[in-house]
């Protein structure tokens, strides 16, 4: 099964400010703000969306297609996902600029000052689905990417009948009712947690039962609660996998989203689907960012059949 995964692709800088922001604002001189932290820790990673949810499918042996612009200081990144196993072919380097890049200094109080820069990434609606008729894909997945880009994916999956799954998440406040409307419409699945669900239900004025008509599956994440999957006319509880240590929850949802559809794209039951994110969730909780995890398909099923009973059906992921 083809998976064309689109989505933001970006790196990280994430720095720790040791001290508290806090301390340093001067409620009488806001109007003229100028502060510079000294920061002492500095990381930079490997993130977005897309990237994060082909890096789990790849662990788990599929490879699916990435889709989206970057910047010209990807190579380094490319040819890691491409040791992994992921397509990268359907990434476009737009040149002099750079891949999104989001900066985020936390201090000793958890508090946080964040720039995201889209950089490469306010070009993704430069690309379309047209081109990659030709490999029939099976599913498009449009998770958060340039607002524009997300409507362009969203006309044109419906436009050339290719089934998408709908995973719209940060982006819901920058996309207009309308796309929104228009992006569940025509949707074979919506991918979202639960505030963003209670979001696209305000945003819309659809009801549960409105959007659920649209659908044929809905996948609603609850945290540490567990998921939930509708899907013809039932409601399918997924719990958790409690985590042996709890490191960084950051890309646990981009994660849920690749153990899922790597169970879809092994035509594997809906539960086991639901699981194969959960387990896959909680190994992104207990390491460093999104991409942290690691492990073999064998060590993923031993794990996951200390939880589940799967009737013997990841022996498919082994083949
Ligand atoms: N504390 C936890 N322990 C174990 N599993 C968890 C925990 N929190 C979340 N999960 C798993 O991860 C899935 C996705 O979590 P969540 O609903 O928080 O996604 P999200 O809000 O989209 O996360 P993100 O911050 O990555 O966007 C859950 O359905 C669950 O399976
Ligand atoms: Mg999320």
């Amino acid at each position: 099964m083809k998976i064309v995964l689109t989505g933001s692709i970006a790196y990280d800088y994430l720095m720790t400010f040791p001290g508290k922001f806090e301390e340093h604002l001067l409620p009488d001189k806001l109007h003229s703000i100028s502060l510079s932290f000294l920061v002492d820790g500095m990381v930079k990673r490997r993130g977005g969306v897309a990237p994060n949810i082909a890096y789990t499918m790849a662990l788990l042996g599929r490879n699916p297609l990435l889709l989206g612009t970057v910047g010209e200081d990807f190579e380094l990144y490319q040819k890691w996902l491409e040791e992994q196993g992921v397509d990268t072919r359907g990434i476009e380097v737009i040149p002099e600029e750079f891949t999104a890049s989001f900066f985020v200094t936390t201090d000793d109080d958890n508090a946080q000052i964040a720039s995201f820069y889209p950089g490469a990434m306010a070009f993704a609606d430069r690309l379309s689905l047209e081109q990659w008729q030709k490999e029939s894909p099976d599913l498009v997945v449009i998770s958060p990417n340039d607002p524009q880009a997300m409507a362009g994916y969203v006309r044109e999956a419906r436009r050339l009948d290719i089934p998408y799954v709908y995973d719209p998440s940060q982006q819901i406040v920058r996309l207009s009712a309308e796309d929104l409307r228009r992006g569940v419409e025509g949707a074979f699945a919506l991918f979202v947690n639960d505030y963003e669900f209670g979001l696209i239900q305000k945003r819309t004025g659809l009801t549960r039962e409105e959007v659920l008509r649209y659908l044929d599956l809905l996948v609603i994440t609850q945290g540490k609660e567990g998921s939930a999957i509708y899907v013809a006319g039932q409601e399918l509880s997924i719990p958790i996998v409690p985590p042996e240590r709890t490191v960084d929850p950051t890309g646990i949802g981009d994660a849920f989203r690749g153990g899922f559809l790597t169970g879809y794209s092994h035509q594997l039951p809906w539960d086991l689907c639901g699981k194969m994110g959960a387990l896959a969730a909680t190994c992104c909780l207990e390491s460093d960012g999104p991409q942290g995890h690691s492990f073999t398909s064998e060590a993923f099923i031993r794990r996951f059949r200390k939880h589940f009973d799967d009737r013997g059906e990841l022996d498919i992921l082994l083949e």
